[in-house]
């Protein structure tokens, strides 16, 4: 089976491509804006125009796993054409080079659960009503809408995956890093929020598990899947278990004022990710250890 990883270089996209790499029965190509002498799978984007109808004229693949595009709910209020370009515009010209070049190949999308904004009912299903609160999670929603337009009137076969909260080696942003950083340069510091905010922590090898499930059962269709564990954790539980495992010494408060943009509570219906056959591999206990673990080796 032949996949291509977009965005292969970056958080989610490294460990997918690694992944699949050493998997028996899978030929992996990676492709993204970063120059890369090594690897022959490999395809160099060009950041400023995208040129994707070459790379599925080169080569056909059985699957496409889009990991690339903006993953910042406060930079997407700073630079909401950035986040346009890489969430919406890039997932276009996705679409559309499949379409045209390799129509068979099955998209397998890396949506947000940003989509959702504060849900009226949880756990929240994938059905539920989408109302996000920030230019990242409308521009998701519409390059969600994309996706669908793309099966209904182009026959793709078309999967997207709402992840919630990614963690684990490699992260460089959102809550972890932000504390990572405060921790150390500050001894006393105050976050956003109550502390009392829910969130889904899903490991990053548990989003790669769930893309071999569907990767795998070589499905087809339509499909939007929520990935996560639904075990909804709370802001000040996850910032506690993580500084008690960077050991950091200070003593840390919140505002009790919400940033724009972030929902207040959250917690995912996982039945559709269950019956592809997915179970929970990293526990938040252990995935927070060797993301630490990381964190300090790295210094
Ligand atoms: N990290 C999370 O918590 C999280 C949660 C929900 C959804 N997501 C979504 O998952 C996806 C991946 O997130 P991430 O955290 O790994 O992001 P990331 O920023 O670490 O990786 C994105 C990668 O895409 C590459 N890229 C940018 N433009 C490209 C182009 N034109 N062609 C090819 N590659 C290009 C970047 O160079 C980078 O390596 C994003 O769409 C994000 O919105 C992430």
């Amino acid at each position: 089976m032949n996949i291509l990883i977009i965005g292969s270089k970056g958080f989610i996209g490294s460990v997918c491509y690694n992944f699949f790499k050493d998997l028996d029965g899978y030929d992996v190509y990676g492709a993204d804006v970063v120059t890369e002498y090594n690897d022959p799978n490999y395809f160099l984007i060009d950041a400023t125009n995208a040129d994707f109808k070459s790379v599925f004229r080169k080569h056909q693949f059985t699957w496409c796993v889009n990991c690339a595009g903006a993953a910042s709910v406060p930079d997407s209020f700073i630079r909401p054409e950035k986040d346009y370009l890489l969430n919406v515009n890039l997932t276009v010209a996705l679409l559309n080079a499949i379409r045209e070049e390799n129509n068979d190949c099955k998209f397998l999308q890396m949506s947000s659960a940003a989509v959702y904004g504060n849900p009226v009912v949880m756990p929240i299903k994938e059905t539920d009503r989408l109302a996000p609160l920030s230019p990242y999670g409308i521009h998701k929603k519409q390059a969600e809408e994309l996706c669908e337009l793309y099966h209904k009137y182009y026959g793709l076969s078309i999967f997207i995956f709402r992840v919630f909260s990614a963690y684990g080696r490699g992260l460089q942003k959102q809550l972890f890093w932000d504390l990572f950083k405060k921790s150390r340069s500050q001894q006393h510091f105050a976050l956003f929020g109550t502390g009392e905010e829910t969130r889904e922590f899903i490991h990053v090898t548990d989003i790669v598990n769930a893309m071999s499930l569907v990767i795998s059962g070589n499905q087809t269709g339509f499909k939007i899947i929520n990935i996560a564990n639904g075990s909804p954790i709370t802001i000040a539980a996850a910032a506690s278990a993580f500084l008690e495992n960077i050991e950091f010494k200070g003593v840390f408060s919140f505002e009790g004022v919400n940033r724009s943009g972030d929902p207040l509570y959250w917690q995912a219906d996982t039945s559709l990710l269950k019956s592809l056959g997915y179970q929970q591999q990293i526990s938040f206990e252990d995935g927070i250890k060797d993301y630490c673990k990381w964190l300090k080796e790295r210094g």
